[in-house]
């Protein structure tokens, strides 16, 4: 008889330590709940509003999982470490490191001034670097390795005028993840990308709340509308779990086609 290589089983998350960045609002939100409702214990990173974590945290327990909180501002090295520290200490590993906190100042090259440039990259590309090596060396030491998935977008690969330094801090996590993924595939530790297009959150409200653009980007996408982040949430549950084992270095992308886009001329 044929062996199955993973069964099914291999898509529980029971008592897998995931932390969240950016974990309380849009697509870290979904994704502390879908794998919170899969049996992993999860740490949920946030920068402002606790009262939507406490909510979240209460969430997550009537869903079957466990979660703490732990507010820290992944452009600061040192609250980076201090969420990689209390994650170790309230459950003892990490095995998965999600980094999805992000910004973006939809700025063209022509008026992103450098403060806006440096704000965009703290967050999504020296944030991501450094939480990467934070998270692999916890792993590493653990002895049991781990996974990083970065929330990315379909923009490390794809233009997006008018949103250049994003564009730029994008394509940069493409590379850590290729390069990192590859320096650290033989100590145990995968690195993924997750790209998603166009998803329901508010960093999209300045296009959902105008419905010409809208109905443009609608346009653009051959599903013809956006993503829920639920939709994001349980792409990163699948890449979380034993499943995903052989993927590393490598990105995923859920666009609804958007990257394949063609008007067919
Ligand atoms: C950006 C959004 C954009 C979407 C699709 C995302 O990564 O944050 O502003 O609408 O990509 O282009």
């Amino acid at each position: 008889m044929t062996q199955i290589p993973h069964s099914l089983a291999s898509f529980s998350l029971k008592d897998k330590v995931i932390v969240v960045t950016g974990g309380n609002s849009g697509i870290g939100k979904a994704i502390v709940e879908g794998v919170g409702s899969l049996g992993a214990k999860v740490v949920i990173d946030y920068r402002s509003h606790p009262e939507r974590t406490e909510e979240l945290i209460e969430e997550v327990g009537e869903l079957g999982g466990q979660s703490i909180g732990v507010q820290a501002d992944v452009s600061k090295l040192e609250d980076l470490q201090r969420l990689i520290d209390t994650a170790v200490q309230k459950f003892g590993k990490i095995d998965v490191m999600v980094n999805n906190a992000g910004i973006e100042t939809r700025t063209s090259i022509l008026d992103t001034s450098p403060e806006d440039f440096d704000k965009v990259m703290n967050v999504n590309l020296r944030g991501v670097f450094f939480a990467t090596q934070y998270a692999a060396k916890q792993m590493i030491s653990q002895g049991s390795g781990g996974r990083i998935i970065n929330i990315s977008s379909v923009h490390e690969d794809w233009p997006m005028p008018n949103n250049t330094p994003y564009c730029v801090a994008k394509g940069g996590v493409r590379m850590l993840t290729r390069t990192a993924g590859v320096e650290l595939a033989g100590k145990g530790v995968t690195i993924v990308n997750v790209g998603p297009g166009a998803v329901a959150t508010p960093i999209n409200d300045s296009t959902m709340n105008d419905p010409e653009l809208l109905a443009k980007l609608n346009a653009a996408i051959p599903i013809g509308r956006m993503a829920q982040p639920e939709e994001i949430a349980s792409v990163v549950a699948f890449l979380s779990g034993n499943g995903a084992s052989y993927m590393t270095a490598t990105s995923v992308f859920a666009d609804g086609g958007i990257m394949m886009s063609s008007p067919g001329l």
